[in-house]
């Protein structure tokens, strides 16, 4: 289980909220807004961009993890996500796996419009994973 301070929480879950604002959800009109803090302690985060091909559509969370790979980073330490919903969602499978491979241990933040939040970690969220040990 990672530590992550509250001060590192805040600032995950308010890049997780403006992120939400840059989402390109044309077809689903579901934005989605996702913020990970990676092994350094910076945050990056990131929206779903959705196309006209539906199944091209990639995931706040995905899109999120992809910038921090992209920048450097090769741990995640925590994932927040933010919809406008008045219950908060959880990462979907795929973005389940993905988060596996960076941060096993991850703690995943749900947030929402309304005060209902769900703290979890990535391994409730996916019991028995697959990763990178398997393949060795
Ligand atoms: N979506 C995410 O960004 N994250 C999830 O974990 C679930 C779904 C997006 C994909 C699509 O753009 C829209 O929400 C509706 O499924």
């Amino acid at each position: 289980m990672q530590k992550i301070s509250e001060s590192a929480r805040i600032r995950l879950e308010k890049a997780a909220r403006s992120a939400a604002a840059r989402a390109y959800a044309p077809y689903s009109r579901f934005p989605v807004g996702a913020a990970v803090l990676g092994g350094s302690g910076k945050v990056y985060s990131g929206c779903n961009v959705e196309n006209a091909s539906y199944g091209l559509c990639n995931c706040g969370e995905r899109t999120a993890i992809f910038s921090a790979v992209a920048a450097g980073e090769r741990s995640i330490r925590a994932v927040a996500v933010y919809t406008p919903t008045r219950l908060p969602t959880a990462p979907c499978g795929a973005c389940r796996q993905v988060i596996h491979e960076f941060g096993p241990d991850a703690l995943v933040i749900s947030v929402c419009d309304a005060k209902g939040r769900i703290e979890t970690e990535l391994s409730a969220l996916l019991p028995g994973a697959f990763g990178p040990g398997d393949l060795l």
